[in-house]
């Protein structure tokens, strides 16, 4: 067995590789990749190893030279010439001190590259990603990447790690936030809208930065929501499901892609040679570099997949991760895996050739220093166009989930306001998890958001939701018992008009490592807000929360909600813009809202059983106790107006370009902005499909009374799918298809493809 694997080895040394290198002919390849083979023939094997090891931070030693320790360690590494990367280091001048190092240095000068977290927003902070899905719009979502990457390429970075483009079905799973929810064609749109918005058109410009999509793959599916779970899943969610958003990133020139922390189908991500090697770099021809996550190389002893260390290297390097953060697997260990035959020198010489040529396209080698100017440092954080454009997208990301009775807009006029709620007086949360680059407390909170519009309300707490102060590393404590507050919000409520509750989870509740067992209000809020509602019943209910929450209790009694999730730098005046009229609310949930934690994983795009029911009988695939619909669809969300939908219509006589057609009419009283979806159907096919798979949406204004008739056009692109071998086919038959303003309400037809 084990002459087996070397002479495999061998085989995809020899033959493999160097086709995939030297597959283009000489006179074809860029500047920039000769440029880069100049470079590799210069190098000694510890130079190469050098580019593939990833550090993080260098704190220590942007003051004078650390004596000992690992800090000493890495100093000296970085004068050898034996650190590619370093992450979570910001400033021009930490980042100016520590490229000075390795320019000045090592032997050969190769600049760093400079990652950092940049989820959402840098200084500036944007709604978390999941909000700004629920705006489905694709502009807004590609300037608020854009945004980010001027901001943090101005304090000097120049590779930030995100998309994050898990979908995921279980909003356990606290980096749920983090993503764009559970759909893959929406997914997809808005990976491609984020990479574009960090990439820019041109990579070399001082203020566009290498994006990453991640965590390749499977990380949304783990097991119970459970953060670093394993993920069992099949061919079928794999291809159609999981990989589509990497894909069109890959397709779109993500310069990077890093893999998980989990192991998939028994195999860890960050050794898993099928996803790095056979699907990316071969399948999908992906042509920039694969980071590890975090000392995901090193879990791989506590996974029980590697012995120790140096098999870490062995089997992540084989596999196709190119850069190891933080294991220290690489840099201790390749140099000899490669000397005793483990590793090839082409599996080396792949992996820098890639990573030299992200720098070389970052135009790293012309101006190592190039995001490094003060002016841009001092002119551009929290420039007034960057907060205007996180106001913009935080009203976008706004959904409206109930609104009996037209609670909703509150008149400017209205006097005796009630707000409860500690979130309500909350500056940090609503910046959400992942603003390790901005400033704590630096949002504007609901009641700040408030007082733009109306002096005419009193505010009462009512209870604390956390205990003590709450940090990035920390576990959240949850005020669960102390009540004493309660009484001063009842009086409140009592003597008000309407009561605005602002109630959910803390910024710190979702996000890495949090993970819930639980959906509901934490702590106390739940009791608190059933108190307030036996003295006044006309509650606007303001959500704050980094997930989807079960929320049965007050969809039956609250008049009004609003889903704000963690909105951001700019979070209360949006807020207060929604409630007061000024802005129309238009968002949709990119993430299915559950009646119980029972029926979790949820989602839209599920197959048919064969006993879809309802039965008379018991047999029929349900709930006996739970209905087995969802509280809040996928793609829910109302307007303060009405649209009708009508008049769907299909021409199908083009069996490559189906039109289908739709009228959109608004019948309400206001302005507003629809997010128009399609669904189709694949009726009977090879392998079984969706009963739903979104396909297409349109996002518009109407005005009063006006219409608007809508076109979209079905290709096989759409209409095709992934059998259980990763192959796209197509095939002709009846399709359904269904339009309408939600993943339920739907007008439907039918086509025949042939
Ligand atoms: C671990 C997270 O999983 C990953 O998404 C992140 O980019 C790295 N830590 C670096 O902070």
């Amino acid at each position: 067995m084990k002459n087996f694997n070397a002479v495999l080895r061998l085989l995809f040394t020899f033959i493999v590789l160097p086709l995939f290198t030297f597959a283009q002919p000489a006179s074809k390849k860029s500047e920039i990749d000769k440029k880069v083979e100049t470079l590799l023939k210069k190098m000694t094997l510890e130079e190469k190893v050098g580019q593939m090891n990833q550090y993080n931070g260098f704190w220590e030693i942007t003051g004078p030279a650390p004596k000992e320790g690992n800090a000493k360690l890495k100093y000296e590494h970085l004068k050898q010439g034996l650190v590619g990367s370093v992450l979570n280091v910001k400033g021009v001048e930490n980042v100016r001190k520590i490229q000075e190092i390795v320019v000045n240095e090592s032997r050969l000068g190769i600049p760093l590259l400079f990652g950092f977290d940049v989820i959402h927003g840098h200084k500036t902070l944007f709604p978390i990603p999941l909000a700004e899905s629920a705006s489905w719009d694709l502009q807004a979502i590609e300037k608020s990447a854009r945004v980010a990457a001027i901001e943090a390429s101005a304090v000097g970075i120049n590779w930030t790690f995100a998309p994050m483009v898990d979908i995921s079905r279980d909003a356990r799973w606290g980096r749920v936030m983090e993503g764009a929810g559970e759909d893959p064609y929406l997914g997809s749109k808005i990976a491609v809208a984020r990479v574009k918005g960090f990439q820019g058109d041109d990579l070399s410009a001082n203020n566009t930065i290498a994006a990453t999509v991640k965590h390749m793959a499977g990380y949304g599916f783990a097991e119970a929501g459970k953060d670093y779970n394993t993920v069992d899943v099949g061919t079928s969610t794999l291809y159609n499901v999981i990989f589509p958003p990497f894909k069109a990133a890959v397709d779109n020139d993500v310069k990077t892609v890093m893999n998980s922390f989990n192991v998939l189908n028994g195999i860890p991500a960050t050794a898993n040679k099928f996803l790095q090697r056979d699907i990316l770099k071969s399948k999908w021809n992906f042509g920039g570099f694969i980071v590890s996550d975090w000392g995901s190389g090193f879990e791989m002893i506590d996974h029980g997949f590697s012995e120790n260390l140096a098999h870490v290297a062995e089997q992540s390097a084989n596999a196709g991760s190119d850069m190891d953060m933080e294991s220290y697997a690489y840099v201790t260990h390749l140099k000899s895996l490669v000397e005793s035959g483990k590793v090839s020198m082409a599996v080396i010489d792949d992996a820098v050739r890639r990573i030299l040529k992200v720098k070389f396209e970052l135009g790293l080698f012309d101006d190592p220093y190039r995001y490094c100017n003060p002016e841009n440092e001092k002119n551009l954080i929290y420039h007034p166009d960057h907060i205007a454009a996180t106001l913009d997208m935080a009203k976008k990301s706004i959904v409206l989930l109930k609104n009996e009775k037209q609670l909703l807009p509150l008149s400017k006029n209205q006097k005796k306001i009630a707000v409860i709620g500690a979130l309500a007086d909350d500056k940090n949360s609503p910046l959400g998890n992942w603003r390790v680059g901005s400033d704590d407390f630096s949002a504007v909170s609901v009641i700040e958001g408030l007082k733009k519009y109306t002096n005419e309300f009193t505010y009462a707490k009512g209870a604390d939701l956390v205990l003590g102060p709450v940090s990035f590393i920390d576990e959240v404590k949850i005020n669960n018992s102390d009540t004493s507050g309660f009484k001063n919000a009842i009086d409140a409520a009592r003597n008000s008009e309407v009561v605005i509750m602002v109630l959910g989870e803390h910024g710190f509740q979702s996000g890495e490592g949090r993970s819930r067992a639980n959906l509901d209000l934490p702590g106390v809020q739940q009791q608190l807000l059933e108190e307030v509602y036996k003295v006044n019943k006309n509650i606007v209910l303001v959500l704050m929360n980094g997930r989807p929450l079960i929320l049965n209790w007050a969809d039956k009694h609250i008049p009004a909600i609003l889903e704000t999730w963690q909105l951001g730098t700019q979070s209360g005046n949006a807020i207060a813009e929604v409630l007061f009229g000024d802005y129309n609310p238009s968002g949709k949930l990119p993430m299915t809202f559950p009646r119980h934690l029972g029926q979790l994983p949820i989602y839209y795009n599920y197959f048919s059983t064969g006993r879809p029911g309802p039965k008379p009988e018991v047999f029929w695939s349900h709930y006996t106790d739970e209905v087995n619909q969802p509280l809040y669809p996928f793609g829910y969300g109302l307007s303060y107006t009405e649209f009708n939908y009508s008049n769907l219509k299909v021409d199908a006589s083009n069996s490559s370009q189906i039109k289908v057609s739709v009228s959109v009419k608004n019948n309400g009283k206001y302005v507003g902005e629809e997010v128009a979806q399609l669904y189709i159907r694949d009726k009977i096919s090879s392998t079984v499909r969706p009963v739903k798979e979104l396909k297409g949406f349109q996002k518009f204004s109407l005005n009063l009374g006006q219409t608007k008739e809508l076109q979209f056009v079905l290709t096989d692109t759409e209409l095709g799918f992934y059998d259980g071998e990763g192959k796209f086919i197509v095939e002709n038959g009846e399709f359904e298809v269904m339009v309408g303003t939600n993943s339920e309400d739907l007008l439907k037809t039918t086509f025949t493809k042939k």
